[in-house]
């Protein structure tokens, strides 16, 4: 047990004075030395999409704060850019993409097998990576949960209340069913071969889950990824899995047990005291310091990271943010978050 790494440990249900950490978008434009290698890949798709250049990028927070884990560097908007959607960047707005608007969007989009041959990089990034972390370092593969990546593949843009992507549902619900069908199976795939190349957790981002209410958050965010756990789990029965459903509310409850994940992760809305109560008692939680401390850092940021800490501490926990670290954040704080978790 004691040389198991501690990230797994945690997931595997085990309760820790101090938690282990990592930070969703812990690579990324808060780091100076980010911002120069994705400078030196061209832009960020050309970044992805070069495995020794994403594995340095990967491996950069590591050697600077020591996280006891290391996220993939990738994006999930890789997978509409293998079935066939375009996909670029707009800097400063975000994701640009093809829309799919009806059966015609989906009848010039490639199949599940077709996906390797544009994510073999990808591969190609984990390997690097399985060979190069620390040994005390877990490394984590991750895909974007369907709902939320329709939800780009339809509007061809991040939206603010995924209208484009409802009115899809609830007007053509065949399209739409295929749709997530399709990216549903083409994520088997993908994270299948994060796995294989050494991936030793793998995380399905939800963003947008909160935005599906009643029977549509079951029918969409819930069974899809019901789906994929469970034939990842059949495919490699020790892997572990987190699931973030975003801004799930009430809808958390149980949601980790109905999909088979073994770690729930919450945003920052949810009350860590509630959360033990309810959530963790079914296993492991993930979350949720407010990213904006990392922004504003000082004494704030300490004693909230401590509270979370400690409100957790009876059960498994994973220390991480409620959603991701901005690109004004300082990287000075981690140091100050890490100080006050491990202390
Ligand atoms: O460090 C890590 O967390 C691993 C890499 C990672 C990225 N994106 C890199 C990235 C991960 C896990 C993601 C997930 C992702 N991508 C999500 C789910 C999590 C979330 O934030 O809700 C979503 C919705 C996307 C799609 C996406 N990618 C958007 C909307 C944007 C633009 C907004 C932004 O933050 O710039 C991206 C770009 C992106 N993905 C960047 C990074 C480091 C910034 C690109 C740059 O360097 O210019």
């Amino acid at each position: 047990m004691t040389d198991k790494k501690k990230l797994l440990r945690s997931l595997a249900g085990e309760a820790m004075d101090v938690p282990p950490v990592w930070l969703m978008r812990q690579a990324g434009r808060y780091l100076p030395e980010y911002r120069a290698t994705r400078a030196q890949a061209g832009d960020f798709l050309s970044l992805c999409y070069n495995p020794e250049l994403a594995a340095e990028v990967t491996l950069q927070p590591i050697r600077r704060f020591g996280f006891d884990a290391s996220i993939l560097f990738a994006d999930i908007l890789l997978i509409p850019q293998a079935l066939g959607a375009d996909l670029w960047f707009v800097t400063g707005e975000g994701p640009r993409l093809s829309t799919i608007t009806d059966a015609s969007g989906m009848a010039g989009m490639k199949t599940k097998d077709d996906i390797h041959e544009t994510l073999n990089p990808i591969y190609e990034t984990v390997k690097i990576l399985a060979e190069e972390l620390p040994k005390e370092t877990t490394l984590i593969g991750f895909a974007g949960a369907p709902w939320t990546v329709a939800t780009y593949m339809i509007a061809g843009r991040g939206t603010p209340d995924q209208a484009p992507a409802h009115a899809l549902r609830e007007g053509d619900p065949a399209t739409f069913e295929a749709l997530i069908d399709l990216i549903t199976d083409a994520t088997i795939e993908y994270l299948d071969m994060q796995v294989q190349a050494g991936a030793e957790v793998v995380k399905l981002f939800d963003s947008w889950a909160g935005s599906l209410k009643g029977e549509a958050f079951d029918k969409y965010a819930l069974a899809p990824t019901k789906k994929i756990i469970t034939e990842l789990k059949s495919r490699h029965p020790d892997l572990p899995v987190i699931a973030f459903p975003r801004e799930a509310g009430e809808k958390y409850i149980g949601f980790a047990d109905a999909v088979g994940a073994d770690c729930l992760a919450i945003d920052t809305s949810v009350d860590v005291t509630w959360a033990a109560q309810n959530l963790q008692v079914a296993g492991c939680v993930q979350g949720n310091l407010d990213p904006k401390l990392m922004v504003t850092g000082g004494e704030a940021l300490a004693s909230e990271a401590r509270r979370i800490r400690d409100a957790l501490k009876g059960g498994p926990h994973v220390f991480n943010l409620g959603h991701g670290i901005t690109p004004d954040a300082d990287p000075e704080n981690v140091h100050i978050l890490l100080d006050a978790i491990r202390s």
